[in-house]
């Protein structure tokens, strides 16, 4: 009797202990928050990156978004073109490549990490530039529809399988690929989309509405596993290989600086009208004709949001099913990931963002968080004299320190207990 009150007793404590690892490792791991100063000491969380945006004078290294929420799992269910994704532009033209053919590039560059890297972060919409080159199909940022060693990046097929992979593994998820296509080659698309395996997952053409009416759901495609949309800019390829002709399906904003004039969002001369309604996707580009990294996080924060509210009005009170960006980790907090929720909180439930959406109530019903003033933009001299910045930066600071005493407790009673 008295062996098993030890042994209870014993189970209790090694409880105890259990609990308070649990509440020392809740309270001592979280990190920081987006808008929050970070560093190498101070990481922030998931999803997050630690930057500043020296174009837009944020100086102070700030935690910044880098992935949208996931549309589908927010609000279930509805038609493909209820839902807005995160697109990159030219999602090949890594910052720093080398070209496959062991040739260095001339080519400008859009991006900073690798469409694997992209499809973890939440992007869902890839513009691929396709050209045929060495007898295969290469993704290039060329010129007058020629591949070169020096424009060359890869060939196409090692992203296709990287895409394959990720739908494989990820059995809910729904990619687009929008292809600026330089491809002559007799059947060349077909070929290297059956080569990576990817062919499996095209939805197909038949059933993309083409009188601006819905898509079916993103669970009907999930179901029959047709969870790639697959655009081509060669309108004969319809007829020939079955890949659909983007402008019978979307409108699509001036890309490159035309596009970026504030106040106008007219279209591109392959799109009918951005008014369209026979069309029942809306693409909203906003990037430079010349890609500038450094630009690029103030390009990618309030005049985008600002774009796409123009677009908005220009489409008939439509949001952006895609939105096309450089360098889309870029921008002075919520970047190229809020105006994407931004756009699924206007499309699925009638929400400045899908965060706000309030699950089984009626359109236009929201869940609206309080607001917190924002941090300063700028970093604060290290001046003694100057004051502090402002009092959000002093709050941060007690409740760091809460933070630390809180900790130290724990640890304490943890160690009283062993
Ligand atoms: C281009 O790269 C290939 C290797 O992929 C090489 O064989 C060829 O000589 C290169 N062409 C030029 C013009 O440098
Ligand atoms: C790129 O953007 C930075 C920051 O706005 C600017 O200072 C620089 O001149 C731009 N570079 C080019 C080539 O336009
Ligand atoms: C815009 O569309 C939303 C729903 O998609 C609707 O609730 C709203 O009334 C529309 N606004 C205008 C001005 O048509
Ligand atoms: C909303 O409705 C669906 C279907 O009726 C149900 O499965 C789900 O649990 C509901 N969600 C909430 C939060 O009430």
């Amino acid at each position: 009797m008295k062996r098993l009150l030890h042994r209870t007793i014993r189970l209790r404590h090694f409880q105890t202990q259990l609990v308070l690892i649990a509440i020392f490792m809740f309270t001592c791991s979280s990190s920081l928050k987006i808008g929050e100063t970070c560093g190498s000491d101070k990481t922030c969380d998931g999803g997050l990156s630690c930057q500043t945006c020296p174009a837009n004078g944020n100086t102070r290294p700030r935690c910044t978004r880098m992935q949208p929420l996931s549309p589908t799992t927010k609000v279930k269910g509805l038609p493909f073109n209820k839902y807005s994704w995160l697109t990159t532009h030219n999602s090949y033209a890594l910052a720093g490549a080398r070209s496959a053919t062991g040739s260095f590039l001339i080519a400008p560059m859009n991006q900073e990490d690798t469409v694997v890297d992209q499809l973890r972060n939440g992007v869902r919409g890839f513009m691929l530039d396709m050209y045929d080159f060495q007898n295969d199909i290469w993704l290039c940022h060329s010129a007058e529809g020629k591949c070169y060693n020096f424009t060359a990046f890869q060939p196409a097929i090692n992203v296709l399988r990287e895409i394959k992979s990720f739908l494989d593994t990820n059995p809910s998820e729904i990619v687009t690929i929008i292809i600026e296509d330089y491809v002559s080659s007799p059947q060349g698309l077909t070929k290297v989309f059956q080569g990576s395996g990817l062919s499996q997952y095209m939805f197909p053409l038949s059933r993309m509405p083409k009188d601006g009416g819905d898509w079916p759901t993103v669970d009907d495609m999930t179901q029959k596993n047709q969870r790639l949309v697959v655009f081509t800019s060669k309108q004969s390829k319809e007829a020939s290989e079955g890949i659909a002709y983007q402008w019978t399906y979307m409108v699509e904003n001036q890309y490159g600086d035309e596009g970026m004039k504030a106040g106008s969002c007219p279209n591109r001369a392959e799109s009918p009208a951005m008014d369209t309604k026979s069309r029942s996707l809306v693409l909203v580009n906003y990037f430079r004709s010349t890609p500038n990294r450094s630009q690029s996080c103030a390009d990618n924060s309030a005049p985008l949001i600002s774009m796409m509210k123009t677009c908005q009005v220009a489409s008939g009170n439509r949001s952006a099913n895609f939105i096309a960006v450089d360098y889309y980790q870029r921008s002075d907090g919520g970047g190229a990931p809020e105006a994407v929720d931004e756009a699924n909180g206007h499309l699925t439930c009638g929400c400045d963002s899908i965060a706000y959406c309030k699950a089984n109530t009626t359109f236009g019903t929201c869940d609206i968080p309080p607001i917190s003033p924002p941090p300063p933009a700028a970093e604060t001299p290290s001046d003694g004299n100057q004051q502090p910045a402002s009092n959000s930066a002093n709050d941060a600071h007690v409740g760091r320190l809460v933070k630390l005493v809180q900790c130290v407790s724990v640890l304490v009673l943890l160690r009283q207990l062993s």
